[in-house]
């Protein structure tokens, strides 16, 4: 009878080994015969973007020219309404399409096209033939928004530099200084806030994809493993959560003690500033969430963005203040020494299902 039950556990347990292999395999494989436009494109869609929209469109005109598209139905209209982050992630879009060109031996000339708002067209792009940059590509392929508690050590000041490379946009604040309890205790708030709000609920439950199924389908938005819901739990959630369900109490309230537990375990707070509030700004925040992302990377510092005290406006005007800010509050991320640094596992759509490509 022991044996009995010894057996069906083992088997269970090998069940949910299986089934909790979500992630990396999400990601749709670069093909092995892909030209160079190909894995430029492809490269670029792995920058990060707000509940993992992904929300760009591509047409590459022979091995020359790269148009990139704001794919508007994307935008988040509860937390984003002004289209901030949808621009934010189009931005690290370009970052990571540059850093590909360069590294596979192209020179880019990015012209942004103001006229976006209304055509779309957020950048023309065109690549001429230059030595390779030398930039390492599996950075791109290793970067990732890490939802783990981080080490509370506060960040060598030296690699501080490495990761805030112009300090005139981008403030660092150790956990250790007033300000980075400050920013702790209020990023904790506004999720609080913007948690108990039922449009943000609902918006977020259309971009949860619990299920194989539906990550399989879609392939985007956030999943368990992103959310590092995982072993049993995440097995439970996977096979028997419906989207709905993320709005249910229960759901929310962990949610906010996960929040609580992040807040507290952090090295320190990066807070990314821009002149205005134009696109721009918003494209140039961009980028260089995008670079201090793979900055991080490389030193093996995790790295999280946590945009509720950008997107609940009371929260902003406070952070303004308290700060002293010159300029406009655009994106904020904690960071901190990785406790462990597993691989990426967020989906992403295929380069063909994004791009274009006219010969
Ligand atoms: C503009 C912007 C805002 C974001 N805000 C948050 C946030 O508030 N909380 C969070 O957990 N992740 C946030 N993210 C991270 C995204 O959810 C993440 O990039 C996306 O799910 C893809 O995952 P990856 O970065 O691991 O590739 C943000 C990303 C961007 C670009």
């Amino acid at each position: 009878m022991m044996n009995m039950v010894r057996f069906l556990l083992m088997i269970g347990e090998i069940f949910m080994l299986f089934s909790c292999k979500t992630g990396i395999e999400a990601r749709s494989p670069l093909s092995g015969d892909a030209d160079d436009m190909h894995k430029i494109i492809y490269y670029a869609t792995l920058a990060g973007s707000s509940h993992n929209t992904q929300p760009w469109k591509v047409e590459v005109r022979g091995d020359r020219e790269i148009r990139l598209f704001a794919d508007t139905a994307r935008v988040l209209n509860v937390v984003d309404p002004t289209k901030r982050e949808l621009y934010i992630s189009l931005g690290a879009f370009i970052e990571n399409l540059d850093l590909a060109a360069g590294s596979l031996g192209y020179k880019t000339d990015i012209e942004l096209t103001p006229t976006a708002e209304s055509t779309n067209c957020v950048a023309v792009v065109t690549l001429k033939r230059a030595h390779s940059s030398g930039f390492d590509l599996r950075l791109i392929s290793a970067r990732r928004t890490l939802r783990l508690p981080f080490h509370t050590a506060d960040i060598r000041a030296e690699e501080v530099k490495k990761i805030v490379t112009d300090d005139s946009q981008t403030g660092f604040y150790a956990t250790s200084t007033p300000q980075g309890r400050f920013i702790a205790e209020q990023t904790l708030s506004a999720y609080r806030q913007q948690a108990q709000n039922r449009a943000a609920q609902a918006e977020f439950a259309r971009w949860v994809r619990f299920s194989d199924r539906d990550i399989r389908l879609r392939q985007d938005g956030i999943t368990t493993a992103g959310m590092e819901i995982n072993g049993i739990k995440g097995f439970v959630v996977r096979n028997f959560f419906k989207p709905a369900d993320a709005e249910k109490s229960k759901f929310v309230q962990a949610g906010i003690q996960t929040t609580e537990k992040q807040v507290r375990n952090c090295g320190g707070w990066l807070v990314l500033t821009g002149v205005d509030n134009s696109m721009q700004s918003w494209l140039d925040a961009g980028r260089r969430y995008q670079r201090m992302n793979i900055a991080c990377t490389a030193l093996r510092i995790g790295f999280h963005p946590m945009n509720q005290l950008v997107e609940e406006e009371n929260y902003k005007q406070v952070m303004h203040e308290k700060l002293r800010l010159k300029n406009e509050i655009l994106f904020v991320a904690r960071i901190g020494y990785m406790i462990e640094m597993p691989a990426p596992v967020s989906p992403r759509r295929s380069v063909d299902s994004v791009a274009v490509f006219y010969r």
